[in-house]
């Protein structure tokens, strides 16, 4: 068995090749540059886990892990178009450096990149690993769609953004334990265990995003801390201010949110910070995360094969950047 340290270097000494040719350099060079900066490779990583909890992991799973964190990284260089963010992992972001147009031709083109691994893939199971990709890559889009939409909607209730952040981010963590798992032999009652397992850690793992995008340290966060009130995002903070706020509160922040004044940030933040967040956003984790190890309980192997995803799941939850 390996922890989260052990398989991070590796994947990540093996994903440091260069992915795209030379030329032209003017639509290559950005995402090199994109990748460059590093990131948590989580994804990856729980792709391996998912092999691992039922066998020795073999060779597939690295081109799956690469596949899976091409994709990811894709859909981050467009989500910073569409959440106009011009920093990320602590760099300027693929659009703010070198324009638009060209950020979204260079994520085109990572996505691409992202199905020639999975083209690698000799299991007879490729078939089946392609259709969840496929799947879950569709609903990452329908996320990422409702998410701009409710940007434009002055009240979101609590189940709608959890089905949201479940779509734009939960699905994919879900998928990536589950493709690890079907090269790993797994049965399908296991597997259905760990996608459930990868979709509440996911959503705790949203919420943290979240909580981070207002309260993280900017030096470790690497993202514009504010982006979130600045776009108008529907996230827990809003979603709780706007159902248990005072009228005062409630009448402030709907102001906020359509006048934009220059100093909008500090204000919701006041506002957020009057109404408890801290308790907000642990009792939210709190609750998934229980649910998460509920469903990894149920996974019929030896207790100790599931160490490290556990691990992963509490540093997924508290992490600060
Ligand atoms: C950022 O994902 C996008 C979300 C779904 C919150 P990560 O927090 O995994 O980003 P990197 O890859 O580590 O930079
Ligand atoms: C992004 O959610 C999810 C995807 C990229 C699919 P966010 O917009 O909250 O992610 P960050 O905060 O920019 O990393
Ligand atoms: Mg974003
Ligand atoms: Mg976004
Ligand atoms: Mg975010």
């Amino acid at each position: 068995m390996h922890a989260f340290e052990e398989l991070s270097k590796e994947f990540a000494q093996k994903f440091s090749v260069r992915h795209f040719p030379e030329q032209p350099a003017s639509l290559y060079d950005p995402n090199e540059y994109f990748l460059s900066l590093g990131g948590k490779r989580v994804r990856p990583i729980l792709c391996l886990m998912g092999n691992e909890l039922f066998d020795e992991i073999v060779p597939d799973a690295w081109h799956i892990a690469t596949a899976i964190e091409l994709f990811h990284n894709f859909t981050l260089i467009h989500d910073d178009i569409m959440d106009k963010a011009p920093l990320r992992r602590n760099m300027p972001t693929v659009h703010e450096k070198y324009g638009d147009s060209t950020a979204l031709l260079a994520g085109d083109v990572m996505l691409v990149a992202a199905y020639d691994y999975l083209n690698k893939v000799k299991s007879e199971q490729q078939r089946k690993i392609i259709s969840l990709f496929n799947r879950t890559a569709r609903e990452v889009c329908e996320g990422q769609q409702i998410d701009m939409d409710f940007e434009k909607q002055e009240t979101v209730h609590l189940d709608e953004y959890l089905r949201m952040i479940e779509l734009k981010t939960s699905v994919l963590l879900a998928a990536s334990l589950q493709m690890g798992a079907i090269l790993g032999g797994a049965s399908r009652g296991n597997q259905d265990d760990l996608y459930a397992f990868g979709r509440e850690l996911g959503i705790a793992f949203q919420v943290q995003d979240d909580y981070l995008d207002c309260f993280g340290d900017p030096a470790k966060f690497g993202k514009q801390v504010g982006g979130d009130i600045l776009a108008n995002k529907k996230t827990f903070l809003v979603i709780k201010t706007l159902e248990s706020g005072t009228p005062a509160q409630v009448k402030e922040l709907k102001r906020l949110m359509q006048e934009n004044p220059s100093d909008k940030v500090a204000r919701v933040l006041a506002i957020f910070q009057e109404g408890g967040v801290d308790k907000w956003a642990f009792d939210l984790k709190e609750q998934y995360i229980t649910s998460a190890f509920q469903h990894l309980d149920n996974i019929a192997v030896l207790s100790g094969r599931k160490e490290p995803l556990t691990k992963l799941a509490h540093f997924l939850v508290q992490r600060d950047y």
